[in-house]
């Protein structure tokens, strides 16, 4: 049987870093869930769809095929076939994935192709609702958090390096309202999983938070 690993929390947590740097350690598969709802975002962004338009959305979303294959160790995600990967990192498709994955449509969409992954191989998923819904099952469940003000000077100062100019509070407001969409929707709202770990990153360094994640993991194999 497969081990799956769950690592969940709100954007800016340093999920996808450490996910990454876990996966590679314990030689697991990595799966950002979240590229998968971008991809959707490009669509509908591309196709002029907005996620509140209940006609259009599930009509969309008939027409989206998502896949995720993996070139030397990277995830690459194909929305019909087409490579992606390289275009889904915008605040507007992050936004616009916010919106849509809160649609029960959006969501049974990639329900299966994130099971059938874990089925098949010692996975590590990070996203929003992998322990509580996706892999309830998973023998190693995280909620990876931490404080706003934390989340917004990481990402600041990850724009400011490509050289992108932006203002910390502006950024402060963007990552409170995805927290609290991503929160407060009907289905799969992002939470933790009563038997997952809570992990608070606000004061530890990326090095702590993967090697914490480990020991938790060499404890779970020991049983
Ligand atoms: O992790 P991210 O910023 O790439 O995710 C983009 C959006 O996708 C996020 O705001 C909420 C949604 N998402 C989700 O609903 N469930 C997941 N498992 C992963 C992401």
């Amino acid at each position: 049987m497969s081990f799956n690993i769950a690592i969940d929390g709100p954007a800016g947590a340093g999920k996808s870093t450490i996910a990454r740097r876990v996966a590679k350690e314990l030689s697991f598969l990595y799966v950002d869930t979240g590229a998968l709802y971008r991809a959707i975002g490009l669509y509908l962004i591309r196709n002029g769809v907005s996620a509140e338009d209940e006609q259009a959305l599930p009509e969309a979303c008939r027409q989206i095929h998502i896949d995720i294959a993996y070139e030397n160790g990277e995830q690459q995600v194909y929305l019909n076939e087409e490579n992606v990967t390289g275009q889904i990192r915008t605040e507007e498709i992050g936004k616009m994935a916010s919106a849509a994955a809160a649609k029960p449509c959006v969501r049974e969409l990639l329900l299966n192709l994130q099971r059938d992954l874990a089925a098949r191989a010692d996975v590590l998923m990070d996203g929003r609702d992998i322990g509580t819904n996706i892999l309830p099952g998973a023998q190693l469940k995280i909620y990876l958090t931490a404080s706003v003000k934390t989340r917004a000077r990481r990402r600041y100062l990850e724009l400011v390096q490509k050289g992108d100019e932006c203002v910390l509070e502006e950024i402060e407001k963007v990552i409170e309202e995805r927290d609290y969409r991503d929160e407060h929707r009907d289905i799969a709202p992002l939470k933790k999983a009563e038997d997952a770990v809570l992990v608070d990153s606000s004061d530890m360094s990326i090095d702590q938070v993967v090697e914490q994640i480990i020991e938790l993991y060499r404890q779970r194999r020991r049983g």
